[in-house]
């Protein structure tokens, strides 16, 4: 398992890349300032808000559970069985009350938010993992 470098520039707001980093999917998401408003909307609709179940990063456990506010990343692992939650922008209301964008696991419905936190009475445990990574500059993640 390398790290993988993740050239950020042309990632527009809203926007999803997945990358392979050993073996498993990962997201690099650029979160609008609408999506890190909603995630403060519905806190008492997840399970575990504050990310303090223990398999978590340091790095995941503040507010937004990344490095910077706007730049998210998490493995793109379902934490019940492992499907491949898909994203869901807009027309995540309908399936999520009270959010309108996050990830959606078609498998047995799991719902998680835009910090990848899951929701209450959905079958998977835990929030969505997130990756080690850091910053190289500005543009350029390198994950691992
Ligand atoms: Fe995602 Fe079961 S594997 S809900």
């Amino acid at each position: 398992g390398a790290p993988v470098e993740v050239d950020i520039s042309k990632l527009e707001p809203g926007q999803l890349i997945r990358v392979e980093w050993r073996g498993k999917p990962v997201w690099v998401v650029s979160r609008t300032p609408k999506m890190l408003e909603q995630m403060k909307e519905h806190e008492g609709q997840l399970r575990d808000p504050q990310s303090q179940e223990p398999q978590q990063l340091e790095s995941s456990t503040n507010d937004f559970r990344s490095l910077r506010p706007e730049i998210f990343l998490a493995v793109g692992i379902c934490t019940h069985l492992g499907c491949s939650p898909g994203f869901f922008q807009g027309n995540f209301g309908e399936k999520v009350e009270g959010t309108d964008d996050g990830f959606y696991c078609p498998c047995h419905g799991s719902k998680f938010d835009m910090a990848g936190r899951v929701f209450k009475s959905v079958p998977a445990p835990l929030n969505l993992e997130i990756p080690p990574y850091t910053f190289l500059d500005d543009t350029t993640i390198l994950v691992g």
